[in-house]
């Protein structure tokens, strides 16, 4: 058992392989967070506690006289609560029946089991009896009855501890959640740097490391999703950390909706990192013996730098947090019709372009938007979930048909959440989509949003994909989503709930994401929010990869990549080849480099590859050939981030678990005259094994006498060798040149 609670000292640990983390009941009940760091001998660390009497931060009231250098003030404590003495960020904040905003959760017990703890409609974290164990402690308020229900699940191998929590009202009135985190986590000691992911449509997850300061910073979204805006993950380094040394701990929320994360840095340099539902747009009422569920959250922590952090994300999210046959399967490498014609095309023309994508090696063919209703540009349609057969020129099971005789699966586009005035729909169901009632709503990309929080809209929406794709051979659905959700108001509860719409709303679409999923499990389900405003581990359970971006321009996405790799596997990253001059930048960049950004992906291409000339046909087709002897890797390899792309040269590396193979990929981003060459160190092999190094991107390098120069491949070279000496990347000779690099371990 991962999970050691020590009833004389109140101590409880929480072991994984390298890390431990602690907590403890002190006398008058209050749990104390005593440690969340490397691994522990089963010490006692509560001992690390300094009380000195802060002045103006008050004691409870049981020690008054005593103690008056007690203080929730200062303390570090697992769940606190706002209004009883405790000034920083608090973790819960309820509004009691009197009016009054107080609670005081005191310990009242806990219990452990094997395996891990499941959340009903919601998504979390899974593992088998033998991979995880619960830890569930209660606390309760001895003034009102409330109850607090921590849980955490340890998955002791992996190195990830998940939190949630539920709150029940065991009192004789209503109370309302104002804020309800799912976790917080107090350092007394440290001065930590604060890493978030901030970005915007086509610009998402950019990396900002910082300094914690004085006082609360945070990121979040009030958006209705969880946004290009910021991401719901965020870390906490020592200032030195680097990617393969100091420690640093992760927290990333399985949610899809809004959120807040916050750090503060407080009076005595203590520090606390709280994670919720955004309670700007939260109020939930619980009537006597009523329980609220939080969503989960995903800790990790490492001794050892950045990169093995972002490996124990990749790996708990790859296999414990995504899920259905697709999760182990190689993904199909697909053709997405969007760049390639956008709302301009007809059943004739998307056949020839899926013809021409399977004679390259393509396996699956995606319609996007504009197959359906009244729908010809990006103004209306939406709701109406029917083939526009005129514009097809045959059914859908037709179309798809005739996309599988010329050798390619059939997939498809939806916004199932979207709702056009100008549909059918909206005529039916006016009052189905988000508004307040008297004011005129803002409209985004000239559409509105379905109220998800309603069950009747859930089912309708369900029966109408279920109709669709039952209908014709659909082998792949992407799930779009493409405005924030504003004016929010829903007709199914009352003025003074309202405050449990946006919530509502994220249940409500999980209900739609699982009921479909799971009718359809061979169906490969991408998630996208115009491109990556919804890029979570909350979608990732339902939809195993998701559409990083809209921008598809090489160069814009190793930042987007990068910073997206701090937390989400590659197995997960929509990323596919576009045409150039790129149509959200304009740049020009080598196919081979489109390539190499794709293949750190999920894989595709995006464009009229009818329009290729047959030089670039031929790379394509080297290309996915390419790609197929790498799949396997890519989705299942340890993921090292070599250079940032800030660097001059953004590079990373897959190395397969075992070290017998790794594929290193890199991207020069500036050239210049006199070059200094790029070194890199490889990761992940086995010192003593000897490896072929070989290039794989002959169509573009091999012939440059430059890197004859700098390269004499294939070479022979030992781990050692590679990983302490290191690689030498000759300097570009031409803008964005890509590099791609096959180590193979050789048989002794
Ligand atoms: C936004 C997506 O991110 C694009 O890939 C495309 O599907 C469009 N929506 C279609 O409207």
């Amino acid at each position: 058992m991962s999970i050691v609670y020590e009833e004389t000292s109140g101590v409880i640990s929480l072991y994984t392989r390298h890390s431990t983390y602690q907590m403890k009941a002190d006398t008058l009940g209050t749990l104390l967070h005593t440690h969340y760091g490397g691994r522990l001998a089963g010490d006692d660390m509560s001992g690390q506690i300094c009380c000195i009497d802060r002045g103006l931060s008050g004691n409870p009231y049981e020690y008054g006289r005593s103690r008056r250098e007690y203080s929730l003030d200062v303390l570090p404590q697992e769940y606190p609560c706002f209004g009883t003495g405790d000034f920083r960020t608090a973790a819960l904040r309820v509004r009691n029946a009197d009016g009054s905003q107080a609670a005081q959760l005191r310990f009242a017990g806990c219990r452990t089991e094997k395996g891990k703890y499941a959340l009903e409609g919601l998504p979390a974290v899974y593992a088998g009896e033998a991979e995880a164990d619960t830890l569930t402690v209660l606390l309760r308020d001895p003034a009102t009855g409330l109850e607090a229900e921590l849980r955490y699940g340890v998955l002791e191998e992996l190195d990830v501890i998940t939190r949630a929590a539920r709150i029940t009202n065991r009192g004789t009135a209503p109370v309302v959640l104002e804020k309800a985190a799912s976790a917080s986590l107090d350092w007394q000691f440290g001065r930590y740097d604060w890493l978030t992911f901030h970005g915007r449509h086509a610009m998402e997850r950019n990396l900002t490391r910082q300094p914690l300061r004085h006082g609360v910073q945070s990121v979040g979204c009030v958006r209705g999703t969880s946004s290009h805006q910021y991401n719901p993950f965020t870390i906490l380094c020592e200032p030195a950390a680097t990617e393969t040394a100091g420690e640093c701990w992760g927290m990333c929320f399985l949610y899809s909706g809004e959120f807040l994360m916050e750090a503060e840095l407080d009076q005595v340099d203590q520090i606390r990192l709280v994670c919720s539902i955004h309670p700007d747009d939260f109020a939930w009422t619980l009537a006597p013996g009523e329980s609220f569920q939080t969503p989960e959250v995903m800790l990790a922590y490492s001794g050892e730098g950045l990169g093995r952090l972002s490996r124990i994300f990749h790996r708990v999210i790859r296999e414990h947090v995504c899920r259905g046959p697709w999760r182990d399967r190689r993904r199909p490498v697909l053709l997405n019709d969007w760049e390639a014609t956008y709302f301009d095309f007809d059943g004739d023309k998307l056949v020839s372009i899926a013809r021409k994508a399977a004679g390259l090696g393509m396996e699956l063919f995606v319609m996007d938007d504009g197959w359906f209703g009244r729908r010809k540009d990006d103004n209306g349609g939406l709701g109406d979930w029917y083939p526009n057969e005129e514009k097809l020129g045959c059914s859908l099971r037709e179309l798809a048909e005739r996309i599988n005789a010329v050798g390619m699966d059939f997939g498809i586009w939806f916004e199932p959440e979207g709702i056009s005035e100008d549909s059918d729909l909206y005529k039916a169901h006016p009052d189905w989509a988000i508004r307040i009632p008297g004011r005129a709503p803002c409209l985004a990309r000239n559409q509105l949003v379905l109220d998800f929080s309603r069950r009747e809209v859930q089912d309708h929406i369900i029966g109408q994909l279920r109709g669709v794709l039952s209908g014709a051979p659909i082998r792949y659905v992407k799930w779009d989503m493409n405005r924030s959700i504003s004016d929010k108001f829903t007709a199914a509860l009352p003025p003074e709930r309202q405050g449990e719409f946006a919530h509502r709303y994220v249940l409500g679409l999980y209900r739609v994401l699982e009921e479909l999923t799971q009718a359809f499990p061979d169906i490969l389900f991408e998630g996208c929010s115009g491109g990556g405003g919804r890029f979570d581990a909350g979608m990732l359970y339902y939809t195993p990869q998701i559409w990083c971006s809209d921008n598809t321009d090489a160069i814009n996405r190793l930042d987007i990549q990068y910073g997206t790799s701090f937390c989400y596997p590659a197995s997960a990253v929509g990323a596919h080849v576009s045409a150039v001059p790129n149509h959200q930048t304009g740049r020009n960049t080598p196919l081979a480099t489109r390539g190499c950004l794709a293949m750190a992906g999920t894989f595709g291409y995006e464009l009229d590859v009818t329009r290729l000339s047959g030089e670039e046909q031929e790379e394509v087709r080297r290309q996915i050939e390419r790609f197929r002897q790498s799949a396997d890797l890519i989705r299942t390899g340890e993921y090292y981030r070599l250079c940032a792309p800030e660097e001059g040269c953004a590079a990373w590396e897959f190395a397969a678990p075992d070290g017998s193979r790794a594929l290193v990929q890199a991207v020069f981003t500036h050239i210049e005259a006199n070059p200094i060459p790029v070194h890199i160190r490889v990761r992940g092999l086995q010192a003593d094994a000897r490896y072929r190094v070989e290039l794989t991107d002959p169509g573009a390098i091999e012939d440059s006498a430059l890197y004859k120069r700098w390269f004499p491949a294939p070479a022979i070279l030992s781990g050692a060798a590679l990983e302490r000496g290191g690689l030498t990347l000759s300097p570009p000779w031409r803008e964005y040149q890509s590099w791609e690099i096959q180590l193979r371990r050789e048989q002794t």
